[in-house]
Formats: structure tokens, sequence, C-alpha cells
């Protein structure tokens, strides 16, 4: 498929109106014709964008069915020049009304535990795999997944941290491609290969607010980050 033909899908499973000269035109085609696979095109294109049109794509994205329940897209917050990314699952309730990550209960308790290794909310940039939430709040699936991600990782390309906070499961699995439960990737420093950058793995606050007893071992996996952090 041609780089124009690519473009033209994007756009239409979009619904991003181009106009153009009748002129310009190739010989008429039926894009709707074929199912449209976002994760290919959201890959494809994204991956020269600077970062008000990523942020801007987001915002208009249309490539799953989370787009007609969503209030607003969540891009992330934070500063472009941090040392450390922290990314989460998707956007809650809270989240999908305010349009930032981790403004909820969970956000407060992420909050503390950077205050804990001494970072300001404001010093690091905080995204998700999700840049919109799941209705109630059910685990993405497998193919929202894979046409979001694209955004996330155009992101990191953008930002190039030094480190990657994955905070949970989902953001472990999807970063590391794993299967290996989070109780076994938590602890130790990884890879994300895609960017070659160190990587750390701990408990999401949300699960943490709920089993306050593996704080312990989140505080762990902070010093690991502190640790990257000071080298
Ligand atoms: N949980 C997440 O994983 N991300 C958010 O932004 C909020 C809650």
């Amino acid at each position: 498929m041609s780089e124009r033909d690519l473009q033209r899908r994007y756009l239409d499973a979009m619904e991003i109106v181009v106009w153009e000269q009748r002129s310009a035109r190739f010989p008429k085609e039926n894009p709707c014709n074929d199912e449209v696979d976002g994760s290919l095109l959201s890959t494809r294109l994204v991956e020269d964008m600077d970062w008000p049109t990523l942020q801007a794509t987001v915002e208009n994205c249309r490539l799953c069915e989370l787009c007609n329940s969503r209030n607003r897209t969540v891009f992330g917050v934070g500063d472009l020049q941090a040392d450390c990314l922290i990314v989460g699952e998707a956007p809650g309730a809270d989240e999908d009304r305010l349009g930032d990550p981790f403004v909820g209960r969970a956000g407060q308790l992420l909050n503390s535990m950077l205050r804990a290794i001494g970072l300001k909310r404001e010093q690091v940039y905080i995204a998700n795999i999700l840049k919109c939430r799941p209705p109630k709040n059910r685990d993405p699936r497998p193919d929202e997944m894979a046409n979001c991600e694209p955004y996330l990782i155009r992101q990191i390309a953008l930002l190039q941290p030094k480190v990657i906070v994955a905070a949970g499961r989902i953001a472990a699995q999807t970063l590391l491609q794993s299967s290996a439960p989070i109780g076994r990737l938590r602890g130790s420093r990884h890879v994300y290969q895609a960017a070659n950058l160190p990587m750390v793995v701990t408990y999401h606050p949300a699960y943490l607010l709920r089993s306050p007893s593996q704080k312990a071992k989140s505080w762990e996996d902070l010093k690991i980050l502190r640790k990257i952090l000071d080298e």
C-alpha cells in the first residue's frame, strides 16, 4: 500500500476531512471497503509526528470504539524534559472527566510515591497505555492496546526519558512484551527494548490502595528507580 493510500485510510478512520482540489485526486477508490488495521495505520503515520500534531491526532482518534464512550482523551501530563516517564494502564472516571492521567485517588498515591524518592509530579511525565477510558474500567482489550500503543511509542521517542516506570500489570506486560505476572516482573531492572531504555516495574497505585501490605515491595521498586535516576 502506498504512503498516500495509507494516509488516506488513516484520515478516514479518524474521521478527519481533508479538502483537496478535484484535479489532485487519484482514481476513485473506496477505502471503507477494507477492514482498517488501526495499529498499522497509527504506527506508520505517527512515527514522524511532532508533539503538538501527535496530541491533536490522539484528541481526534477514532480508531477503536472507546471513542464513542469517552468524554476526554487523556494524552499525558508533565515535564517534556523529564528524566522519568511513568506509564499507567488507562484513564479512569476522573481522568476521563478532566483529561489528565492519575488525578483520582490512585493519582494521589502516585504523587506520594514520587515524593518519597524526592520527585514532584511536575518533574516527571505521566501517560497511559490507552488514551481513552474503557467502560466501567474493564481491562484494555488487545486490539485497543495495539491501536493505541503507537501513540505511546512516539511519545517515548520524543520525550527520550532516562527511565520508564511501568505502573501495574498491563503497562508492564505491554511494554516488556511479556505475559509474566507482575510479581515476577517487579523488583528488578529491565530494558524497554524498543528504545533501549532502563525500565522499572511496580504495582499500580490503585492496587496498592486495595492491598496496602504490598507498599513495602513498591518501596523497593522506587529505590531501584531512584538509583537509576542518580546514575
Ligand atoms: N489508572 C491508570 O492506570 N491511569 C490513570 O490515568 C488513572 C488511573
